[in-house]
């Protein structure tokens, strides 16, 4: 994780950095700084805490520049304070480093590294990586970018950084390996930052820069690309799409609210030119040479964390349903460290909002060494899953900001159901008539979706009522349990309630244990195969005076009658249920986070993007 930003041009760099830096903030918030280059002179002002206690520290302070760093982190090596914040000096004091990433075998760097005589400020593995440098600018008598790549040679792990050098005030140097990096190019003036977000307000061409290159961006000469083996590369420009607006909080109170309510829109901008009702057809573009792999496919394999791994636990029962696929959703975390069965005849899908999971990155490498077909499901253009797959599709759901994940949940749901009623009509399992009414729901899902928003009113007076809760259980059966591991996870990770998801029919193996006249238990009981069954689960609650807090399908009265409060939503198939039914959970959870006064946007210790094991 973490955010890196940078400037070179003839404009004032300092807020141009703090905009970039609030921008990134959704990659780390634990501490903030930026180094200034004026003329020759460096300064470094760095410190704990958001990028507004880096602004409110820097103060009146002189921030004359045109060329600059800055970075806003997320801890992994030693803990947040002012000393292990970004950016790090070499002893000279002569080069400044930011970095995003980590440095795998930067103690066996360090020790021999003081060896030399170099001495360490921090703990964090990034220091070395200052130093390494300047050891190397030193000892071989080299530029600042040559040294970069040297260094470069011996680092094992994952990097994205950018350097200053007093000795070159014009120039900066930035380089990657499995971290992001993006090059944004203006009028005399170059950007580099983590990704595209505190770029796109200044210029739309940008390149991405690919795994072992180094970018050296010079005041005379410009741009120039080499790689790590010092080939020189042709820089490719790319325009970008993302527009300024889909940035800000558009009049709502957090990012996470605004998201919540743009998935009428951000749904139907995933099934767009995919969905042909007319035709009665669904195209994915990005997959159609694959076509044939998903119809042969024996097992389908899905890898992915958190929220897209709920998402990809939808996918599973969606492609066994409709395509008939035996399916195994995994963590990718866990999947990558086993010796996993995987093969030439499996076909991998990785879901993925950021693009940029370390631990679902290195699963697809696992795979597509052992010669699996790896398709993406991804919503950053550009990132470094969606370059590293086979093929793919893309959510389409515009920027997601807020860190607890919402409207790329329902995006990838949307794509994983497109995907399995494709193949289960290329395959013949769906019979034509059952195809069309699928495909008739799913188009009227945004309309409904917009219905589901309209209890919001209701749903903040029961966050209300329990928004002193300590534990929480949501329970769901079929389809519905990933939304109810969904729901539990929204709660825990922005309102720090401690929350689980289970299946309906688990809970009296266990959780049946804890519950109470203080415990809420969230069940969706939405008319479908297992109505009775959950009805009957929620009479045992019942029974255990705990307080049940119901989802069921519009008119429901049975539900009505048993529950303390329920929220209808829309009849839909059972299958496109989980798509109305997140929805009142992310409220729940955004409401009781609210009350409770936690940063929404950015709960503590979490990351929008993981971009470490
Ligand atoms: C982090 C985020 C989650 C996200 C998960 C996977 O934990 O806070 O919201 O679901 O990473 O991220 P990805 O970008 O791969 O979907």
């Amino acid at each position: 994780m973490c955010g890196i930003v940078a400037y070179l041009g003839k404009r004032e760099a300092y807020p141009i950095l703090i905009n970039g830096l609030r921008r990134l903030e959704y990659r780390g918030y634990d501490s903030a700084g930026v180094a200034l280059m004026d003329q020759g002179k460096l300064t470094v002002y760095k410190c704990k805490g958001k990028v507004s206690d880096l602004e409110a520290f820097v103060g009146t302070r002189s921030t004359q520049a045109t060329v600059a760093i800055g970075h806003t982190r997320w801890a992994t090596h030693g803990p947040p304070n002012d000393v292990n914040a970004h950016p790090h000096q070499s002893t000279s004091g002569d080069l400044v480093l930011i970095h995003n990433g980590i440095i795998e075998n930067y103690a066996s760097l360090k020790v021999e590294l003081v060896n030399r005589g170099h001495s360490f400020l921090s703990d964090t593995d990034t220091e070395v990586l200052v130093h390494l440098i300047d050891d190397i600018q030193r000892t071989e008598k080299v530029d600042l970018a040559e040294a970069v790549r040297l260094a470069l040679q011996s680092v094992v792990g994952a990097y994205a950084i950018v350097v200053l050098d007093k000795k070159a005030p014009d120039m900066m140097v930035a380089a990657r390996k499995s971290s992001p990096l993006v090059i944004g190019i203006g009028d005399g003036e170059y950007f580099a930052a983590s990704d595209a977000t505190p770029i796109v307000e200044h210029t739309k061409n940008v390149v991405y820069l690919e795994d072992g290159e180094i970018a050296v961006i010079d005041r005379e000469h410009g741009l120039k690309i080499r790689n790590v083996k010092n080939q020189e590369k042709t820089p490719f420009i790319q325009e970008l799409e993302l527009h300024l607006e889909a940035l800000e909080k558009g009049g709502y109170d957090h990012f996470m609210l605004k998201e919540i309510h743009e998935q009428p829109r951000s749904i139907r901008d995933s099934m767009r030119g995919r969905l042909n009702l007319a035709k009665g057809e669904v195209v994915l573009g990005g997959i159609t040479d694959h076509e044939q792999k998903f119809v042969n496919a024996k097992r389908i394999l899905i890898v992915a964390c958190g929220t897209s791994w709920h998402a990809g636990m939808v996918g599973e029962y969606l492609f066994e349903e409709f395509a008939r696929i035996p399916v195994e959703v995994e963590y990718a975390s866990e999947f990558r460290y086993r010796n996993p069965i995987v093969g030439e005849d499996d076909l991998v899908i990785a879901i993925s909002q950021s693009g940029e999971t370390a631990d679902t990155m290195a699963a697809i490498e696992l795979a597509k060494n052992r010669g699996a077909t790896i398709i993406g499901i991804c919503n950053v253009v550009g990132s470094s899953i969606a370059r590293i797959t086979h093929a793919g599709s893309y959510t389409h759901a515009g920027p997601e900001i807020g860190v607890a994940s919402t409207k790329a949940f329902t995006a990838q749901v949307t794509v994983l159901t497109l995907m399995a009623l494709m193949v289960g009509q290329k395959k013949g399992v769906l019979s034509g008539g059952h195809f069309h009414r699928l495909l008739n729901e799913l188009d009227a899902i945004p309309e409904k979706v917009q219905k589901v928003l309209g209890t919001e009113a209701q749903i903040k007076y029961i966050a209300d009522i329990y928004k002193n809760a300590t534990n929480a259980l949501y329970l769901g059966r079929g389809y519905t349990f990933p939304v109810a591991l969904e729901g539990a996870l929204k709660l825990k990770e922005i309102s720090y309630i401690h929350a689980e998801g289970y299946p309906a029919a688990e809970m009296k193996h266990g959780p049946i244990a804890l519950i109470d006249e203080a415990m809420p238990v969230i069940v969706i009981a939405t008319k479908g195969a297992s109505y009775e069954k959950v009805v009957s689960n929620i009479q045992e609650v019942k029974a255990r005076k705990g307080k049940v807090i119901a989802i069921v399908t519009e008119g429901d009265t049975v539900v009505k009658d048993l529950a303390d409060h329920v929220i209808e939503i829309p009849e839909t198939s059972d299958a496109l249920v989980p798509l109305l039914s997140v929805v009142p959970l992310q409220l729940l959870s955004y409401h009781i986070a609210v009350m409770r006064g936690c940063n929404v946007d950015q709960p503590r210790n979490l990351a929008k993007s993981v971009t470490v094991e």
